[in-house]
């Protein structure tokens, strides 16, 4: 088997799970769910976001792998070959096209992020905290912030790794970072839970998350949780539909895209169940913002036992989060230009090359961040799932799909269908309405 995207295939289910469940595991669960609830509350908002999950994320998701898969190809591609075999506009290739774009445009913010994550591993491996004072610790995000040269080195060694694993292929590349990478990540996850439930204050921590207080529930909490609910299932952009064309043709999409569906549920509310034990142990408020995890946290492991080490585990986990969605946000691209006849390595070298240039124009430009992180989030992924939801509910050929989904049950196949037909594209159409303040 060649090791290009072109007819490359993961012979095992396992790899896609982990691969997906890469790309879905990420900032978005670790970094940004434990802020956000912390932000809304905590316990309602937990409930509305596993919601958004069920009725918007997972149909979404189901239908996004399904395209990639009888596509077989790049999502531009698969795009072209789906419409034409139902008889629909090759305009559709339009979706391949943004989720290209989005996921360079997503790379750009995210490797500055993942720069921080890194130094925060480093000086947490060197033992730069275990002496360090709250005041020392607090200002330590914004100097580095402010250090333009730091972050620069770390987010193009960020960004030096991701092409690495790119350009060494689907199978030896991808495929087999992530069957090491996640087994690590999540046993790494389990002991820094253990860790919390010993030396936090867990109870708060779990009371915090799970006591849903809907008093607290805003419109904004609402659509905050279904935003997040593509960011975070990697949806809308075509990543999922270029790992779908790498998938096993005879595995269960509906089961594989529960898998991964959970997998990363779990991952985020364990992610809470380790952070606000430790922030409330350590007399600290749960709504941080951005500096949750780079600062309540790092304050809170300099004062507890065996904290830095476990400091450093924890930087180290989130690093390797990171990593694993990176890849799957410059793949898609590349897939495209290896069909058009491109090398796999120069097509990385290239989309590489462009989303550093970007993420530098961040480091130096706020706004640029912020304007990134808003439009991918807020625009083009749910409009990204939103015309995958009408595609596949809509246009698609009905017998192709049901025969491709893999429901045996009627029942949960019309379920999922009309779920994809109204209820996503309803959701959708809500987010836009709140982002033009029309509610
Ligand atoms: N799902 C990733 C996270 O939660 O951090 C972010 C992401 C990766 C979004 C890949 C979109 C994507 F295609």
């Amino acid at each position: 088997m060649t090791d290009t995207s072109n007819n490359a295939i993961w012979n095992r289910r396992f790899t896609f799970v982990m691969a997906a469940t890469g790309s879905a595991v990420g900032l978005g669960n670790i970094w940004k769910f434990p802020y956000i609830t912390g932000e809304y509350g905590g316990g309602a908002f937990v409930l509305v976001y596993l919601g958004c999950i069920l009725l918007v994320g997972l149909p979404v998701m189901m239908a996004e792998v399904l395209l990639g898969r009888a596509g077989r190809t790049d999502p531009v591609h698969s795009m072209q070959e789906n419409a034409k075999l139902s008889d629909a506009s090759p305009a559709w290739s339009f979706i391949g096209y943004m989720g290209i774009l989005s996921g360079l445009m997503i790379m750009m913010f995210y490797s500055v992020v993942a720069g921080w994550v890194i130094d925060y591993f480093i000086q947490s491996a060197t033992g730069a905290y275990s002496n360090a004072d709250v005041e020392t610790i607090n200002n330590n995000f914004g100097e580095l912030v402010n250090n333009d040269s730091r972050e620069l080195v770390l987010h193009t060694l960020f960004t030096c790794i991701t092409a690495a694993v790119v350009a060494t292929g689907v199978v030896k590349g991808i495929g087999r970072a992530v069957e090491i990478l996640m087994p690590v990540l999540f046993v790494l996850m389990l002991l820094m839970l253990i860790y919390s439930a010993n030396q936090g204050d867990f109870a708060s921590g779990v009371e915090f998350m799970f006591k849903a207080d809907f008093s607290k529930l805003s419109a904004d909490a609402i659509l905050e949780a279904l935003g997040h609910s593509f960011f975070t299932l990697s949806l809308g952009m075509g990543a999922i539909m270029a790992y779908g064309s790498y998938m096993p043709g005879n595995a269960s999409i509906a089961k594989t895209v529960f898998a991964v569906g959970i997998l990363d549920t779990l991952v985020a509310l364990i992610a809470g169940l380790i952070i606000f034990p430790i922030v409330f142990a350590n007399g600290m408020e749960s709504n941080q913002s951005v500096g949750l995890m780079f600062k309540s946290l790092p304050i809170a492991f300099s004062q507890m036992p065996g904290g830095i080490f476990f400091s450093s585990i924890f930087f180290g986990l989130v690093s390797i989060a990171a990593l694993s969605s990176s890849i799957s946000l410059i793949e898609p691209g590349v897939a495209w230009m290896e069909k058009k006849g491109i090398s796999r390595l120069k097509s990385t070298i290239t989309l590489a090359a462009t989303a550093w240039i970007g993420g530098t124009v961040c480091l130096f430009y706020g706004e640029v961040f912020d304007l990134l992180d808003n439009f991918t989030t807020k625009v083009t992924l749910p409009f990204g799932g939103l015309l995958i939801a009408i595609f596949v509910g809509w246009l698609m050929n009905q017998a192709v799909v049901k025969a491709d989904i893999k429901l045996r049950s009627d029942l949960f196949y019309n379920g999922w269908l009309w779920t994809l037909k109204l209820i996503s594209p309803l959701g959708i159409l809500l987010i836009f309405a709140h982002t033009l303040g029309w509610i």
